[in-house]
């Protein structure tokens, strides 16, 4: 039996896929990972290409701070172990949380500012389970919209 070290991606972090709520953002509803690190991927519409992204602790009312957002002139930022990249090239952005600990669990959405009226946010929820550290990624289902 080989023991593997390092980061690996554990099968368990890819659940759900199934889009419901808003129409224009679709991402993974669960996450799962060990200690470690985390990314979360979000996929947007088309008209949201040059728009602000972000990622905010539920219930993220509209005025309380987003925990990590991108600028108009910076497609990726960082705040503390939490950092944000967006690809306008293929509609999605990518939230990565490092140095991922149990206290991190929680719910989380990743949204949009939109200068349409009502900002699209899509619910994550993030399960950490304890164990050696891994990288543990998850990507969101496509959706039709
Ligand atoms: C979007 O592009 C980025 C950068 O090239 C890449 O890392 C990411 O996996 C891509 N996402 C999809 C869904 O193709």
């Amino acid at each position: 039996m080989t023991l593997r070290v390092g980061a690996e991606w554990l099968p368990s972090a890819l659940l759900l896929l199934q889009v419901q709520g808003s129409l224009s953002l679709s991402g993974p509803h669960t996450v799962t990972g060990t200690v470690g690190s985390l990314s979360v991927q979000c996929r947007y519409e088309e008209e949201y290409r040059n728009y602000i992204k972000f990622w905010c602790e539920y219930p993220c009312s509209p005025l309380r701070k987003k925990i990590v957002q991108t600028t108009f002139s910076e497609r990726e930022v960082r705040s503390g172990r939490v950092s944000i990249r967006d690809y306008p090239a293929n509609l999605t952005f990518t939230v990565t949380l490092d140095s991922l600990t149990e206290e991190d669990e929680g719910t989380y959405k990743c949204g949009i500012l939109s200068p349409f009226g009502h900002d699209p946010m899509f619910q994550v929820t993030v399960s950490v389970f304890p164990g050696p550290s891994s990288a543990t990624s998850a990507s969101c289902s496509w959706s039709s919209w």
